[in-house]
């Protein structure tokens, strides 16, 4: 299923897609990459949880890992048995070798196992503008337009590198590339941005412009108000990956 535009919860899509792919296994082994101090999707009680993240204040911080791996996600040795499910939430955009991660990550998954990307899309304004400016920009949005005013101790926002290679089509021909099935896409407008929207009528209709334009201009190809981008790609039964991450049945 591949969705673009405005259509509620996405996160809540996601979780039914996941829960679809899970029905089978008694006790998934689910890893978080770039854990950070929480899971966004609610997994079955039986499964194992394993985090991991290259901060251990962040390690420190996620109550719900049943184990937990300080590394690096483009350089880590996936652990044995291998993964049901893992789940990278918003981390693709702060690597500097965001597809050596994605290797990383396939060679840790179990035949049958899917991969939950949720990132930025790069052909929007945020990403766009995320790309191109510095990281100071990025933190003074978060903290005084956003209005996130926590310490440095919980504070979330990360420097990001938003590699090209992660714009939603490059990783549709990625993953196709790597065997994957694409079982679930969205593109849509993420929560930062809607909230924006809710606050200022100036805001929500120079937002509505902006996808309007950008649509009737491109002819339909490009929203640049879509912010966000979730997919979720599964790996067939057949196909097993070698230790970097690559198809070889
Ligand atoms: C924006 S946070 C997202 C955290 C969490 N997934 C969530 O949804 O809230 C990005 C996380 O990726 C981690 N991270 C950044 N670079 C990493 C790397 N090279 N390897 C592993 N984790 C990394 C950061 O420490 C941070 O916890």
């Amino acid at each position: 299923m591949q969705l673009r535009g405005r259509h509620g919860d996405p996160q809540q899509r996601v979780q039914k897609a996941v829960d679809q792919l899970l029905a089978g296994e008694d006790r998934p082994r689910v890893l978080e990459a770039g854990c950070g101090s929480l899971s966004r999707i609610q997994l079955p009680t039986g499964r194992t949880l394993v985090g991991i993240d290259i901060e251990q204040r962040q390690l420190d911080r996620n109550t719900a890992l049943d184990e937990k791996i300080l590394g690096d996600l483009q350089s880590f040795t996936p652990p044995a048995p291998g993964f049901d499910l893992i789940l990278c939430w918003d981390v693709i955009e702060h690597l500097p070798e965001p597809i050596k991660a994605l290797e990383r990550m396939t060679a840790a998954l179990n035949p049958g196992g899917a991969l939950v990307l949720a990132f930025p899309n790069l052909w929007s304004l945020k990403g766009l503008v995320t790309k191109f400016t510095p990281y100071t920009v990025h933190a003074l949005f978060y903290r005084f337009v956003v209005g996130d005013r926590r310490s440095a101790d919980e504070w979330d926002q990360f420097p990001t590198v938003f590699r090209a290679s992660i714009a939603p089509g490059r990783l549709r021909k990625w993953a196709a590339k790597h065997g994957f099935q694409l079982v679930y896409e969205e593109v849509y407008e993420g929560p930062v941005q809607v909230g924006l929207r809710s606050r200022s009528r100036l805001l929500d209709l120079s937002f509505a412009a902006l996808g309007l334009v950008s649509r009737t201009l491109s002819l339909g190809r490009l929203d640049l108000g879509l912010s966000d981008c979730i997919q979720v790609l599964r790996l067939p039964d057949g196909v097993v990956n070698d230790n970097d991450g690559k198809a070889v049945s």
